[in-house]
């Protein structure tokens, strides 16, 4: 018998366990059907325990977690703690912890799925885009003179290394590469070449060098404020888009409100390495006045789910579940927005498993 897959659950914060478990009943129902074994450990880690210890998470928490298959974040952010507190420690600290090098946020318009872009249904909106996830603004480097005082200075820098350019860039071309798209094979590299001439235009040699490693797919560059045009304009043209750390924050949540909202947008912390512990989690966030409620959408978390299940190595699974998935918001639900799905959060699971 195969180990069983362990998986760290860490539901969060507000409406994060809510969603978080009805994820873990997709996982449960299909990993029946297509018989393997995982073992979860849920860890909570989040507000309540920053408030009651001064910690989101215990001292050796990051490293508890590279014990792991896998971790299942269910939201961040809790309306007694200080925003920036708990993205610093569960978000952040284990993104550069785990070198979770990639954020990966497939944005896919699954059927019946309303968009706010006029005239552009499923067969518009599905593309992938790559994000930088451990260098950039987020490094942290910088400083204040003269704080408080008329006269104060801040300087916060970017930084990119060859290193962490590179390896972000060839795992977009090998995803593109293997990506089944029969509108062809694009990457598009987007960054700011015409002003961060000196930071960005490593991003640009690094592109241009790993293309020349993969003819089958077409080596692309655009602007990031003319990709955020074309996002709403002509989604359509992007297949695979691979950008920096800051940018990706940003064109990820305008392609997230493209795909219908977040509560149907995930994304994934990535550690492509082997043995890399990767992190996956709904877009939206932890809601705070609809906890207990039932009435968040659990499909954003489920959409997590199966990006995890392809990570450890169960792609039929992932394929299952993302199949089911848009067979339930194709011919049940009545909207994606919290309240409104015509059914109640733990209804909306039931249905994706039924359709399993
Ligand atoms: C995201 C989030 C985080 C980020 C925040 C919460 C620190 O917006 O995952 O996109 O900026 O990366
Ligand atoms: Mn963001």
């Amino acid at each position: 018998m195969a180990k069983p897959t362990r998986i760290a659950v860490i539901g969060g914060d507000g409406t994060g366990p809510e969603v978080a478990a009805e994820a873990v009943k997709v996982l449960e129902a299909v990993a029946k059907l297509e018989d393997f074994s995982f073992e979860l450990t849920h860890l909570d880690w989040g507000g309540d325990r920053y408030l009651k210890t001064g910690r989101s998470l215990p001292e050796d928490g990051l490293e508890q977690l590279r014990a792991f298959d896998a971790i299942f974040l269910g939201a961040v952010g809790h309306p007694d703690v200080a925003p920036g507190v708990l993205e610093r420690q569960l978000l952040l600290d284990v993104r550069f912890a785990l070198d979770q090098y990639i954020n990966l946020r497939p944005v896919k318009l699954f059927p019946g799925v309303e968009t706010p872009l006029k005239d552009k249904g499923p067969e518009d909106i599905d593309f992938v885009v790559v994000r930088e996830n451990t260098e950039d603004l987020y490094c942290g480097a910088g400083g204040v003179l003269k704080k408080g005082t008329p006269d104060e200075v801040a300087t916060q820098s970017a930084i990119y290394t060859r290193k962490g350019c590179e390896r972000c860039i060839r795992y977009a071309f090998e995803y593109c590469r293997r990506r089944d798209n029969p509108k062809g094979k694009r990457l598009t590299l987007v960054a700011k070449t015409n002003v961060l001439t000196i930071g960005h235009d490593l991003w640009w040699r690094a592109f241009q060098e790993v293309a020349r490693e993969y003819p089958d797919v077409e080596a692309d560059y655009n602007h990031v404020d003319a990709c955020c045009m074309w996002i709403v304009k002509n989604p359509e043209y992007y297949d695979v888009i691979v950008t920096t750390n800051m940018f990706g924050d940003i064109i990820t949540d305008l392609s997230g409100i493209v795909q219908g909202g977040m509560g149907v947008a995930a994304g994934g912390n990535i550690n492509p390495e082997q043995g890399g512990v990767s992190m996956f989690e709904p877009m939206g966030g932890s809601a705070p006045k609809y906890t207990g409620q039932g009435v968040i959408n659990p499909i954003a978390a489920i959409n997590a789910m199966s990006m995890l299940l392809d990570r450890v190595d169960q792609p039929k699974a992932a394929a299952r579940v993302l199949t089911a998935i848009q067979q339930v918001t194709a011919t049940k639900m009545k909207s994606m927005s919290a309240g409104k799905m015509g059914y109640s959060t733990s209804e909306v699971g039931d249905l994706v498993c039924e359709v399993l």
